[in-house]
């Protein structure tokens, strides 16, 4: 039997890489991470406590000053470390922008628009959490969502705009009290407050319930190696409100609305990772909706390979399929109500 060929990357490759406005990137590591030795992924502990992961608009000040001194100290790490606070940003820039060709064949690998979107961003999320907890001692440390899918959670939250938590590259008329646009399209809806948190509420309704009603939909269009390269059809929630909250974040007056609008630098504001953790939330959400049936059995999917750095800066192997029970990983998301669930139009 032929041994099958799955989509992961050829660390060895790293190279410069093209932004989205094709000016040219360099996200690479140090050329020794070529050198590690590579361990195998492993679950965590079932004895260690669950991290329950907080709206980000209800968190308080004990929490956001614990956050706060962790991403100081790796800032304050060299860019050899692996838990640099820049290196950990760059994760998204590799894989986003194709600074690695695949295994086996010179495609590039990009991880955007493709079924690949759910599962990769758990991961990145998965081993910043754990990282932020060594920094501060807590293993309960987890991180916040930003529950842009509800009402009180349609703005920008608090704990992002002060200390280093803040970003200088952000919109400011997009600052609070302004209401976010989760289907924004570079132009300003107009609309008053209570009129595009229905607006967003109901797109939220599609996005998750009736134009979602299939995996493919929701999932993002099959992306396997080599042959196949990039499949470029982007699941319901990717597409909006996903892109959108980027680009609505992201400073109008950057050519690519860095940091948050761009795939190179979007993970160097740290409200990226909230922005991700609410749409890892969705993943979970809508697998419960449909009775946590299996979305894609297909071994192409469960098998792609990725690298990431762990806390205690060891390269670990990780497969799609070991990333898609979030209580196996050891974290869950505080409950909170879905108001667009019954927002049938
Ligand atoms: Cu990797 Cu929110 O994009």
């Amino acid at each position: 039997k032929p041994k099958r060929i799955v989509l992961s990357p050829n660390l060895t490759t790293c190279h410069q890489s093209l932004s989205d406005a094709d000016q040219p990137v360099y996200c690479c590591p140090p050329e020794s991470e070529t050198l590690e030795p590579i361990v195998d992924f492993q679950f965590p502990d079932s004895s260690k406590p669950i991290r329950v992961r907080k709206p980000a608009h209800l968190v308080d000040a004990d929490y956001i000053a614990k956050y706060n001194k962790a991403i100081d100290i790796m800032k304050s790490l060299p860019y050899e470390d692996p838990r640099n606070y820049i290196r950990q940003a760059n994760m998204h820039c590799l894989y986003c922008t194709g600074s690695y060709n695949q295994q086996h064949s010179n495609s590039l690998l990009k991880i955007h628009r493709t079924w690949l979107f759910f599962p990769w961003h758990r991961m990145v999320l998965y081993f910043h959490e754990r990282i932020i907890g060594s920094f501060i001692g807590d293993e309960n440390f987890a991180l916040p969502f930003w529950n842009w899918d509800s009402p009180d959670g349609m703005f920008i939250p608090d704990m992002y705009l002060n200390g280093s938590m803040d970003d200088t590259q952000r919109e400011s008329s997009h600052l609070p009290p302004q209401v976010a646009d989760i289907n924004y399209d570079y132009v300003e809806s107009g609309l008053g407050t209570g009129e595009q948190i229905s607006a967003n509420v109901a797109l939220m309704y599609n996005q998750m319930v009736s134009g979602a009603k299939k995996a493919e939909l929701f999932m993002g269009c099959p992306y396997k190696a080599g042959e196949n390269g990039f499949c470029d059809g982007p699941g319901t929630i990717e597409l909006a409100p996903h892109n959108p909250l980027h680009a609505w974040v992201g400073s109008n007056s950057n050519t690519e609305r860095e940091d948050l609008g761009a795939f190179f630098t979007a993970a160097r504001d740290p409200i990226f990772y909230a922005h991700h953790s609410n749409v890892d939330r969705l993943w979970n959400v809508w697998n419960e909706l449909r009775s946590n049936r299996p979305s894609v059995e297909d071994p192409d999917w469960l098998e792609s390979t990725f690298f990431f750095h762990n806390e205690k800066s060891q390269l670990v192997r990780i497969k799609v399929k070991d990333v898609l029970d979030t209580s196996k990983l050891r974290y869950t998301y505080e409950n909170v109500e879905d108001v667009w669930l019954t927002a049938r139009p």
